[in-house]
């Protein structure tokens, strides 16, 4: 009977069990960031290959910064560049730019082939 006058003095269970107790920390995240990683950047690479796009046109100026072309990989001369935008950027290449010609000069490149080259550049910055 003293425990139905006293219900409150019964002592917690001492574990309950909380699924969020487990510490979540990032390697524990690891290869949920990485694996979403991979589908960010596979995904458009499925529509058109940015890579194989920059190797066959773009790699022939912006590989080695020809006339001046900003370089992949190069933070320093893209920084004033990325803020426009992969739109922009993307808008700008079809015009032409400076010593860049309409297209990058290959008039076979559609605008999602220009995006997604223009999009391997940006993450070439990363
Ligand atoms: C004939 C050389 C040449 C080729 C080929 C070339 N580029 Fe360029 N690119 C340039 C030069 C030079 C600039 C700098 C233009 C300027 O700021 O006057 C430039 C600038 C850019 C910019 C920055 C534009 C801006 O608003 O500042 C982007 C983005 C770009 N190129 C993407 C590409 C892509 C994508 C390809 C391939 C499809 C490509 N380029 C091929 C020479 C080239």
């Amino acid at each position: 009977m003293a425990c139905d006058l006293h219900p409150r003095r019964q002592t917690p269970d001492p574990t309950p069990f909380n699924p969020w107790s487990t510490p979540v920390t990032f390697p524990t995240l690891r290869p949920l960031v990485l694996s979403f990683g991979i589908a960010l950047v596979a995904a458009p690479a499925l529509a058109a290959d940015g890579k194989a796009v920059y190797d066959g046109t773009c790699s022939v100026c912006h590989a080695a910064g020809v006339a001046n072309a900003p370089k992949l990989g190069d933070k320093a001369a893209w920084a004033p560049r990325t803020g426009a935008g992969v739109a922009a950027l993307v808008g700008t290449v079809v015009k032409g730019k400076g010593a860049m010609p309409p297209k990058a000069g290959n008039g076979n490149l559609k605008d999602d082939d220009i995006k997604a080259a223009v999009e391997y550049m940006l993450a070439a910055l990363k």
